[in-house]
């Protein structure tokens, strides 16, 4: 048992760097069952129901494969119009029944605070899969936990880090995250590139400066990109803007591309992004001409996504120090996927 078990997971805010390590060094001991060396069924018999109001790739697969690596089960409901919440049923009511079918929750919503409201009601723990511009806890978990990783290549940590956040960082509830996570780490240097519109919220600034790390704010690429260890760049986050025209106006500010690279980044310059990138050609905001560059680590963010979120599921359900007791050699064929 841990401080984790039975909690909500609804902020980073409830986090210390104490708590931080403790979920890095749990999700360290989920690589073999990520890799498919070993089976675990330490959550035979569990299960999770996956709530997505909102569209999503990786964090809605990405929970459910951690579930399914340590032996639960899946059920899941996507979008809003499907839902009873269509219906006008309420987040509480949602929740009251929902936390009858499961052992835990993941919840993705639009509206801000949404998820916390759920929680309330819940009888069960909920994880917050992003809830509007707010914040998405978990991706800024395996952003941290894929800096730590990259900075180690060049035997550095996240102290003094120097970060460059890039894009619509008014929106982006990942950069939030992460901004405030980062905040645990001393003497973090910030430069935040965004359109004079879109730049992150004075409150997270002003907690940024509070807590003694460098912010520096500019509308130049070039100028924010220089003399970093990490470019974290995002996306124009076009489903919170008025219309689409008013979107388009800001897609395709800042595209990075292995020439602006090579011009303006250090060689050991750590390219990262939440994904999904909007690779179309009037955004085009991270190309595919990076693809090759050792530095672009948006796939490695990926695949240390199933490790933390394995790592959630295992110490907010207690079992932490279980899972290699219901561990099993794999059968099948592996492939040649890591
Ligand atoms: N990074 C992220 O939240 O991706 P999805 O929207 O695909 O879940």
């Amino acid at each position: 048992m841990s401080a984790f078990t039975g909690n909500h997971i609804l902020s980073v805010s409830q986090f210390d760097r104490e708590q931080l390590e403790q979920i890095f060094a749990v999700a360290d001991q989920m690589v073999p069952y990520a890799k498919r060396e070993k089976v675990t069924r330490v959550l035979e018999g569990a299960i999770l129901n996956n709530l997505f109001f909102e569209a999503s790739t990786r964090t809605r697969l990405s929970f459910g494969s951690a579930f399914n690596l340590l032996g639960g089960e899946v059920r899941e409901t996507t979008g809003l119009k499907s839902s009873a919440l269509a219906k006008g049923e309420s987040l509480y009511d949602t929740a009251r029944v929902i936390s009858g079918y499961a052992d835990i929750i993941v919840m993705r919503h639009p509206m801000e605070g949404s998820v916390a409201e759920f929680a309330k009601a819940s009888r069960v723990p909920v994880l917050n899969g992003g809830d509007g511009s707010n914040e998405h806890p978990s991706q800024a978990l395996l952003d941290l936990f894929t800096m730590r990783k990259e900075l180690a290549r060049f035997d550095r940590d996240l102290d003094e880090v120097k970060v460059a956040m890039i894009g619509d960082l008014a929106h982006g509830r990942t950069v939030h995250s992460l901004s405030r996570l980062l905040a645990l780490y001393k003497k973090v240097s910030f430069t935040f590139v965004a359109p004079k519109e879109l730049g992150m919220p004075i409150e997270i600034v002003e907690y940024l400066i509070e807590k003694g790390h460098e912010v520096t704010e500019t509308q130049s690429l070039e100028q924010g990109i220089a003399d970093v260890d990490i470019v974290y760049q995002t996306r124009i986050q076009e489903e919170r803007f008025s219309s689409q025209e008013v979107a388009n106006q800001y897609r395709g500010a800042y595209r990075i591309n292995q020439y602006v690279y090579s011009q303006f980044c250090q060689p050991s310059t750590v390219i990262m992004h939440p994904l999904p990138r909007d690779s179309r050609a009037e955004a085009n905001e991270l190309d595919t001409d990076l693809n090759e560059n050792p530095n672009l680590a948006i796939f490695r963010q990926t695949d240390n996504g199933v490790l933390v979120r394995m790592a959630l599921f295992a110490l907010i359900l207690g079992v932490e120090e279980k899972v290699a007791e219901y561990a099993r050699p794999v059968n099948w064929y592996i492939g040649k996927r890591f």
